[in-house]
């Protein structure tokens, strides 16, 4: 049976690179978790997203054209297209919660568009609905509202925090989870996968060929003791969180590989990032689009096996 999903807030379709990951995976039938997305089917039919870059990006991967409109211009989500809908996932701005964001919360007009997901629950109630936000969310007006939506139209819920280094992943990017479901069986824990992978699987060493990934020296002296500066060599590194700001900000937005014999301090490429992020390799090659917006993009974007955890979670009946 398909599971018909809108991803809400898509951006570069986190989600969508789930489904794609695991169902290529699914034939191998590797797990429990595996079976239940083979079995389900699900799919993203429709994918909404103010910005208008990340269209041809996320048609050339998932193979739709998200529709670039504000959420908050929506009707209806089930306008948005013309099959019916199983399952809502959104990731909205998370600004309105974070320190650098001022945590203005219900008086940031970018927190208007969860606003009008909130009054479109009750009206839609789509079967399944995910969200994805920073921790500070957690406890935020717009979370006491969302729950008490949900739990007025009937939903279980389940919340969740969780980083990919709890799936063996080297890459810190601690997020609050929010799973809601009409009936079915209880939405289960997340099993913590204690194997660890290597940061060396996940970095491509013909990127120090690449100059325009390295960081001045002047810069690094200025800003050493700040920067989140990882020895390649190190085997048991995990990087920083890396966000939207990697490339524009040399503090507090990711990290960066010093290598003693080149005596260079450089940044991660996009597809070393999209990688850790569990995305397919090379995932911004061939894409015509700056290094700035795939640095933009990635660091909005979701940590796909835990998504994909989630997503197992939301479909196990
Ligand atoms: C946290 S990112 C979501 C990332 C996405 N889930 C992914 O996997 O890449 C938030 C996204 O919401 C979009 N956005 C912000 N405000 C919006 C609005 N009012 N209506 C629609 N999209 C909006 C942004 O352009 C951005 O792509």
């Amino acid at each position: 049976m398909q599971i018909r999903i809108a991803d809400l807030f898509c951006g570069i379709g986190g989600i969508a690179e789930a489904i794609h990951l695991r169902s290529q995976s699914a034939s191998k039938d590797d797990g429990k978790i595996v079976s239940e997305l083979s079995r389900w089917h699900p799919k993203v039919v429709t994918a909404i997203d103010i910005d208008r870059s990340v269209a041809s990006l996320y048609q050339h991967h998932h193979g739709i054209s998200p529709r670039c409109s504000t959420i908050e211009s929506l009707q209806r989500v089930a306008e948005a297209s013309s099959e019916q809908l199983d399952m809502w996932w959104m990731s909205p701005p998370c600004q309105p919660y974070t320190i650098r964001g001022s945590q203005r919360g219900n008086h940031d007009s970018r927190s208007h568009a969860l606003a009008r997901i909130l009054t479109l629950i009750p009206l839609e109630k789509p079967r399944m609905i995910g969200l994805e936000n920073v921790p500070a969310f957690e406890g935020s007006q717009h979370h006491q509202q969302l729950k008490q939506t949900l739990h007025d139209a009937d939903y279980q819920i389940q919340e969740y925090t969780l980083c990919p280094t709890e799936l063996g992943i080297p890459m810190r990017r601690k997020r609050f989870y929010l799973l809601a479901k009409q009936g079915g069986k209880r939405l289960a824990d997340i099993s913590i996968n204690q194997q660890h992978r290597k940061l060396k699987e996940f970095i491509d060493e013909a990127c120090w060929e690449d100059k325009t990934l390295h960081v001045p020296l002047e810069d690094v002296r200025l800003y050493e003791k700040a920067m989140n500066i990882i020895d390649a060599q190190d085997s048991d590194a995990i990087t920083a969180c890396f966000t939207s700001a990697y490339r524009k900000s040399p503090i507090r937005s990711g990290s960066y590989l010093h290598c003693s014999t080149r005596r260079a301090v450089r940044r991660f490429s996009p597809n070393e990032i999209a990688r850790l992020m569990g995305f397919r390799n090379d995932f911004f090659s061939k894409m015509n689009m700056s290094q700035r917006s795939q640095y933009r993009l990635i660091g909005n974007s979701l940590a796909v096996p835990v998504v994909y955890d989630l997503l197992s979670v939301l479909l196990a009946d």
